[in-house]
């Protein structure tokens, strides 16, 4: 089997609706994957359903992970569905931008529920299908995304999202410790700057600046987002775990 053939593996995406997580859904489907998108609005992920479809099988579950409820539903919906989960993607992500002096609580609440906690509930709650799934040859797969701004001090007023993105890497090697004996592990990945709506303000003030900073001269594709999840899902990543992968063009790796 080729090393990164992911065929009769079935993946979860949260947030696999747009941007990032629209991007790893079809390199997940492009791989052989079945592919199971989530997010909160039921008429985005019909919309991300018809434009994934030519690439496999998909579906969409909605789901507001922002809190455990939703995401203990959420597992259980997939469990009605399939006996295994190879691969959960937690890419489920939003951010705040206010300055220092009003930055308010609600924006503390609100970017932890989903960036830090999700993840955490998420991985917990679909831990039997995770365990069914892996194997010490092919253990099963929890991706997280972090971000770079987890690993440098960004230049925006984004307070809560960097602190959640670096408490996304740490939780990241806790987790991993903690399920390898399962079979299951657990990376991070930390895109630097990609075209999505949460980037898209940001990018259309500032994108040629952003791109030519970058060592490698550009912002992000989707394929560069494809081909690191691809590569942690299969074979090809099995023995990566704990690991914080930045998918920057060297942005912050060689600050
Ligand atoms: N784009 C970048 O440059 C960049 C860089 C570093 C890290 N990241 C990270 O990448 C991830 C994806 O970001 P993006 O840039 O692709 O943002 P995006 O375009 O805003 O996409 C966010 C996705 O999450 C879903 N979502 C939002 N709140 C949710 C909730 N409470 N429950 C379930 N789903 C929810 C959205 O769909 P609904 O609105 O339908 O819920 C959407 O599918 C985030 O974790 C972000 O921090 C992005």
């Amino acid at each position: 089997m080729h090393l990164f053939d992911l065929t009769g593996k079935v993946a979860v995406v949260t947030g696999g609706t747009r941007g990032i997580g629209l991007m790893m859904a079809r390199g997940l489907l492009q791989a052989g994957a079945s592919v199971y998108i989530s997010s909160r609005k039921a008429e985005a992920g019909e919309q991300a359903v018809a434009e994934l479809s030519r690439f496999g099988t998909v579906e969409s579950i909605p789901a507001d992970v922002s809190t455990e409820a939703e995401c203990l539903r959420l597992a259980a919906e997939v469990g009605r569905r399939e006996e295994r989960l190879h691969v959960l993607v937690n890419n489920a992500g939003a951010t705040w931008g206010e300055p220092f002096g009003t930055f308010p609580a609600s924006a503390w609440d609100k970017v932890l529920d989903l960036n830090l906690k999700a993840p955490f509930f998420l991985t917990r709650a679909f831990l039997p299908l995770l365990e069914a799934a892996g194997t010490e040859d092919d253990p099963a797969r929890v991706v997280n995304v972090g971000s770079i701004d987890g690993l440098h001090a960004p230049s925006l007023p984004t307070y809560s999202y960097s602190a959640s993105k670096a408490g996304v890497h740490h939780l990241t090697r806790v987790l991993a410790k903690e399920l390898g004996p399962k079979r299951v592990t657990v990376n991070a990945v930390a895109p630097g700057p990609f075209e999505s709506k949460m980037m898209a303000a940001t990018l259309a003030a500032h994108g040629d600046e952003i791109a030519a900073s970058s060592p490698l001269g550009r912002i992000g594709r989707p394929d560069d987002m494809a081909g690191v999840v691809v590569y942690l899902a299969s074979r090809a990543g099995a023995y990566v775990t704990g690991a914080v992968i930045p998918v920057d063009g060297g942005r912050a790796t060689t600050l």
